[in-house]
């Protein structure tokens, strides 16, 4: 199994283009479910989840060809034709659900389809419970038939889905996207309250627009979609990741480096930028995107607390936490959306961080020295925030369980090495 080694203590300087946003990406890839033309995905990340979503699509019968790499507007990235001409199965297995908690994106898209789906409890990074009883309410209010049985939810709408007015007790980015896909389909108009704001919901809506839904309210937290009849083909550029680069620009403060990150967007990281700001961090916008490097010096502890959108993004609780670590003073990092979401603190501990968990808060105290060591991923960002880290502590840092950062980050030791980073993936 992969590993990757770093030495830390180098400056990273250059630039890094930031891929396609991973979590755009999965909901549109469910949304080719929808038609029975063509729908094209442009700047598209090469990452295994995005691979594992393709096989689940496949298995339901989408064609998908990939066009390479083409660029738009400057943006390199993977292109995907789809084409769901036929479903051939409405069964999501249990094999291909279980590596990927998004595979049941497909539910809503299915149902809407043919009236039936089938799709195995996701399993997923293993931060916390994450039921999907939101997704499953909100499409009974629809008029679907809903069971649980043998690990597998059993959905049927035999009259097609209906129009309905769905208020989510909680924020969920893709209990709100399943049902913007289920409701483009369904008879009549669909209001969901207390919907996602995320960036990626209103990438979601501009592409659902494009072939053929009506769709209002996208970015806000009331969302309206008049169902229509049937979708058409469409082409469609998937919007940068805002959480890549959020990463890279702690990658830059936390090695007091320089870099450019190119296609960035300052407009979908307000919140980061406002507490990166306080913390001691630049960043500029540029005619590409943005600059980021420490304003004067040394870094400044913060508070943060993680909320949905536009809030502080749990997916960058993570390297916030290991950024904290090298700056002065006492840090409270709090994490509101998933229970769990602390695995990595005994790992940054391990390199020397002073880190005290006390109940969702994470009391960081710094500046520490930090030091190499042999470190073990337990999800996604967690094992991001140790590279973060590594690069910045003294010695050598061994990463292992590298499938976690595959699953979300693109070529990530080259995009580093490309600044000056001294890491490498190695063999066993
Ligand atoms: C998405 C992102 C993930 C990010 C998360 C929060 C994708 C592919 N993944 O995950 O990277 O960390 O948003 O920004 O886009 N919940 C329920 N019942 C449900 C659904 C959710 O209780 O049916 C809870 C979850 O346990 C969690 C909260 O709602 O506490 C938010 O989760 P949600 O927004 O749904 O996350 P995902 O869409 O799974």
């Amino acid at each position: 199994m992969d590993r990757i080694r770093i030495r830390g203590g180098r400056r990273l300087e250059g630039e890094i283009a930031v891929s396609g946003s991973k979590n755009a990406a999965l909901p549109l890839m469910a949304a080719a479910l929808l038609t029975e033309e063509t729908l094209v995905l442009g700047n598209l990340p090469h990452l295994n989840d995005i691979t594992t979503l393709a096989n689940l699509l496949v298995q339901h019968g989408v064609e998908i060809h990939m066009n390479g790499h083409a660029a738009k507007g400057g943006h390199a990235g993977r292109v995907l034709e789809m084409t769901a001409a036929r479903i051939v199965s409405s069964k999501a297995p249990y094999d291909l659900v279980r590596k990927m908690r998004a595979s049941v994106l497909v539910l809503g898209p299915l149902l809407a389809r043919v009236g039936q789906a089938e799709v195995s409890l996701p399993g997923g990074c293993a931060i916390g419970a994450r039921p999907v009883d939101l997704h499953l309410k909100a499409l009974e209010a629809m008029g679907a038939e809903i069971e649980l049985a043998d690990g597998y939810i059993l959905a049927r709408a035999p009259e097609g889905l209906h129009g309905a007015k769905v208020v989510f007790p909680t924020v969920s980015v893709g209990a709100t996207e399943n049902l913007m896909m289920a409701a483009s389909l369904a008879k009549g108009r669909t209001t969901l309250v207390n919907a996602a704001r995320e960036p990626e919901i209103v990438d979601l809506a501009d592409c659902l627009t494009a072939m053929g839904a009506q769709i209002e309210g996208a970015g806000s937290d009331s969302i309206t979609i008049e169902g229509v009849e049937r979708l058409r083909g469409a082409e469609h550029w998937v919007v940068p990741d805002r959480i890549e680069t959020g990463t890279y620009a702690m990658a830059a403060a936390i090695t007091d480096g320089v870099i450019d990150l190119v296609h960035a967007r300052a407009d979908h990281l307000e919140a980061v930028i406002a507490v990166l700001g306080a913390a001691g961090v630049s960043i500029e916008e540029t005619n590409r995107g943005l600059r980021v490097k420490r304003a004067n010096g040394a870094l400044r502890a913060v508070e943060v607390t993680t909320q949905p959108y536009p809030g502080f993004p749990t997916d960058l609780q993570a390297q916030m936490t290991a950024l904290m670590s090298t700056a002065e003073g006492a840090s409270t990092i709090t994490e509101t959306i998933f229970e769990n979401r602390f695995m990595h603190v005994p790992e940054l501990s391990r390199m020397g961080a002073e880190v005290t968990v006390d109940g969702n808060s994470a009391i960081i105290r710094g500046p520490c020295d930090l030091q190499g060591a042999p470190v073990m991923a337990t999800d996604l960002r967690a094992s991001v925030s140790l590279v973060l880290a590594g690069l910045a502590a003294e010695g050598e840092t061994i990463l292992n369980r590298v499938y976690h950062l595959d699953r979300g980050y693109e070529r990530l030791e080259e995009k580093l090495a490309a600044c000056g980073a001294d890491i490498e993936r190695i063999g066993d």
